[in-house]
């Protein structure tokens, strides 16, 4: 199965960390988001995948290349300027043989049977298949309704509560395509797939299935710390083996710090992500919040409350 991640947002939620790297090379637990999704991808039989670049492309190209690291043949397109979903995702297809293809955004944790779900698609006879996910709140997200043999209702963009009523499944950013769902997509024109596409196929052998393991949209502060925290997995905290930790600082529930990152005496960290070469000054405190790659946080400095702190100049320690 070829798969096609997207990777070409500007990822503005999670604004400043993304002003250096783009979102799916952020860091979870030391390692950049999409080794995870490589890894559960190839699980579910996926053998090559072409990433829809935009922002930032390079870091992804020199950081994966042909693939040889993680055992997939990997392809890169960049869009020339920001086609949105189905524009990105039309683009990169129509660099390939017409063929199925799994589409993911390149910001899901997730450890949902894909196998299941091109099972499912295969078994319908469907254009289309887009995997759902149950959220307690989906006023931010948009609702999907199926009805018998999971052919998709309607959408529901950003519902009111009431208007939700006990229906809580959402898009997940993950679905199977046809290649005659490609053919809808304009050429070149910016085109999104959840507000144009998937609405102009209802009744059209559109379905949607439900999933209901662990599902993390990585691309706000908040749900970027928490994958981190999810992925400790019954651990307490995660330290990089070549981060330098004062004896007297204390790591806490939930801290994560990153590779080359030096902690100065009584600073205390807990339920944070610290990136790459961040240097923590004496007594700070540090609780709920990321710091950028880096950044320098002054002694007795508090970072509390959700703060994303920018990336900033550290020196690498030698
Ligand atoms: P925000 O700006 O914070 O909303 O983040 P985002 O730009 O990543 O947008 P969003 O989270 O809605 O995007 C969902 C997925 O589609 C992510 O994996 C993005 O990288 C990807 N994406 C969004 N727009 C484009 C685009 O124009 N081109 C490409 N190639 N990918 C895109």
């Amino acid at each position: 199965m070829h798969a096609i991640i997207l990777v070409g947002g500007r990822g503005t939620r999670l604004q400043p960390l993304t002003d250096t790297r783009p979102k799916p090379m952020l860091p979870i637990l030391g390692r950049p988001f999409l080794e995870h999704q490589l890894e559960h991808l190839k699980r579910h039989g996926v053998t090559a995948v072409t990433f829809a670049c935009g922002f930032l492309p390079s870091q992804i190209v020199s950081h994966f290349g042909e693939g040889e690291s993680v055992g997939l043949k990997l392809t890169y397109v960049i869009e020339p300027q920001p086609l949105d979903t189905a524009g990105a995702i039309a683009f990169a297809a129509r660099t390939l043989e017409p063929q199925r293809l799994l589409v993911c955004n390149g910001d899901v944790l997730t450890d949902m049977d894909i196998t299941h779900l091109i099972a499912e698609h295969e078994r319908l006879g469907a254009a289309a298949t887009i995997a759902l996910t149950p959220v307690e709140d989906p006023t931010r997200y948009g609702l999907v309704r199926t009805g018998e043999r999971d052919a998709v209702l309607t959408f529901l963009e950003k519902p009111t509560l009431e208007e939700a009523g006990d229906d809580r499944y959402i898009n997940a950013g993950t679905y199977v395509l046809e290649p005659e769902v490609i053919a809808m997509v304009p050429h070149g024109v910016r085109c999104n797939i959840e507000r144009e596409v998937f609405p102009a196929l209802v009744g059209k052998r559109l379905h949607a299935i439900g999933f209901d393991g662990y599902w993390n949209d990585i691309g706000t502060p908040g749900s970027y710390l928490q994958a981190n925290i999810d992925l400790l997995d019954g651990a307490d905290s995660w330290v990089d083996e070549s981060a330098r930790v004062h004896a007297n600082a204390t790591i806490g529930s939930g801290a994560v710090v990153g590779p080359g990152v030096v902690v100065g005496d009584g600073a205390i960290i807990e339920r944070s992500v610290l990136l790459e070469h961040v240097v923590v000054g004496r007594g700070a405190y540090i609780a709920d919040s990321i710091v950028g790659e880096r950044a320098v946080v002054s002694d007795g400095q508090r970072i509390e409350h959700g703060d994303v702190v920018a990336p900033g100049s550290a020196p690498e320690p030698v």
